[in-house]
């Protein structure tokens, strides 16, 4: 157990030992996929030993598979504040956007509103549904996202012709910007727009409370910051509009009752489920926001991965040579930037291995990411400033080549 007080250098050591994946390199990629706690692991492999030994078809383990997804949709509305009937599990966050958006009722000619910014995962329904049913899809010009009342301004104007929904990430996957997303569900409000958002960079990276935040969808990964195991995610409803709803996907996991003359759907948000789930992975995902809300404490969480994301920017935006495309002052947990002179393709191989550190490049804005968590520590983040600032006072031809060390049979390397 780590004891509550401990020094946060020491705290961070301590879970750090509970995360092996920090081990492996600088884990600087939690914005694809979040490093898996031991103890998530270990839950996991219990539940599949066990499915091994004793099956998974004996009817009395379906109430048990029942308590374990109760328990992963109780645990994310504890870290996401909400109620555990507003949550639904879902496989991913693009599952759960496609679950809201292909449940509106759409008539050719439907106008959605978007960001310039979102990622295949929240444009993909809408550009199916621009296929499948001539819906106006108009992406509205946010700039980095930075400015909250430029983003809610672009949307107000583009709002002035009606729109049926307001489809925006909470935070960009490009630019790190955090987006007013209570001001855009207001808007929504205001003209009759349903508001869904795209959480995949926001759950578990930034305070989000569902409950207040005045959107009626709100989709998240399990994979990512909360971390958990592929597979898995999580989506919240408003309840009063999910009770309005028939899911346009359903199945034995949407109804409370199949009563074929008047069936009754879940209440709340559960109705957007359709069928099973793997097991071993609700258990995992389950254990994992129960080891972030119990053991490593969700406000304290983020409030080191923002801290450190903007000491890292502030850091890099001093290096002559490095742009930082992450609106300042940082407000979530990514940071992007660019190298003056270097493609972000030519920037990441080069960064990558000379700093022993697992970022991604960004071909769309043409960036390298970091994705800050609170398992980072700040000498890794000089290590890779560092890098960076050796790789910003070159060019792709000028830049030494990196000496590969070989190592004799003493530890010593071999010239
Ligand atoms: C903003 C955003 N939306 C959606 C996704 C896709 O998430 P998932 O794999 O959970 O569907 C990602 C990242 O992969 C993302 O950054």
């Amino acid at each position: 157990m780590i004891p509550p007080s401990l020094p946060d250098a020491e705290k961070v050591d301590a879970l750090r030992e509970l995360i092996p994946a920090t081990r492996a390199g600088i884990y600087l990629n939690a914005g694809t996929c979040g490093p898996i706690p031991a103890e998530s692991q270990r839950a996991m492999d219990e539940q599949t030993a066990r499915e091994l030994v004793v099956g998974r078809a004996a009817p009395d383990l379906w109430p048990e598979a029942l308590a374990r997804a109760e328990e992963a949709r109780a645990s994310v509305a504890a870290v996401m504040v909400a109620d555990p009937a507003d949550i639904a599990l879902t496989h991913s966050t693009t599952d759960g956007l496609n679950a809201v958006i292909a449940s509106l009722p759409w008539r050719p000619g439907d106008r959605v509103l978007t960001t310039n910014h979102e990622h295949p995962g929240g444009l993909g329904p809408l550009l199916a549904l621009r296929e499948r049913l001539g819906v106006e899809v108009e992406r509205v010009d946010v700039g980095d996202g930075g400015d909250p009342d430029r983003v809610v301004g672009a949307f107000a104007s583009a709002l002035q012709r009606p729109a049926r929904a307001i489809v925006a990430s909470h935070v960009l996957w490009t630019t790190g910007a955090v987006l007013p997303v209570g001001r855009l569900g207001e808007l929504g409000r205001e003209s009759g727009a349903i508001t869904v958002i795209d959480g995949a960079q926001s759950a578990g990276a930034i305070p989000v409370a569902l409950d207040e935040l005045g959107v009626d969808a709100y989709a998240m990964p399990g994979q990512k910051w909360l971390l958990g195991p592929e597979g898995m995610g999580a989506l919240w409803v408003r309840r009063q509009f999910a009770e309005a709803t028939v899911p346009a996907l359903a199945g034995y996991g949407s109804y409370a009752a199949f009563e074929f003359e008047a069936p009754r759907l879940h209440p709340g948000a559960r109705r957007f489920e359709v069928a099973g789930f793997h097991r071993p992975s609700v258990v995992g995902f389950a254990r994992s926001l129960g080891w972030l809300t119990m053991y490593v404490g969700v406000p304290w969480m983020q409030e080191r991965a923002v801290r450190l994301a903007r000491g890292t920017a502030d850091r890099l935006a001093a290096i002559p040579g490095v742009t930082v495309v992450t609106p300042l002052p940082v407000q979530g947990t990514l940071v992007s930037f660019r190298i003056r002179g270097w493609t972000a393709a030519q920037a990441l191989a080069e960064v990558a291995p000379r700093a022993m550190a697992v970022l991604r490049d960004l071909p769309a804005i043409d960036a390298l990411r970091l994705s800050i968590g609170f398992w980072t520590t700040e000498a890794e983040l000089d290590r890779v400033a560092a890098v960076v600032e050796h790789v910003a006072r070159h060019t792709p031809e000028t830049l030494p080549p990196r000496r590969i060390a070989v190592l004799g049979s003493d530890g010593r390397p071999i010239d």
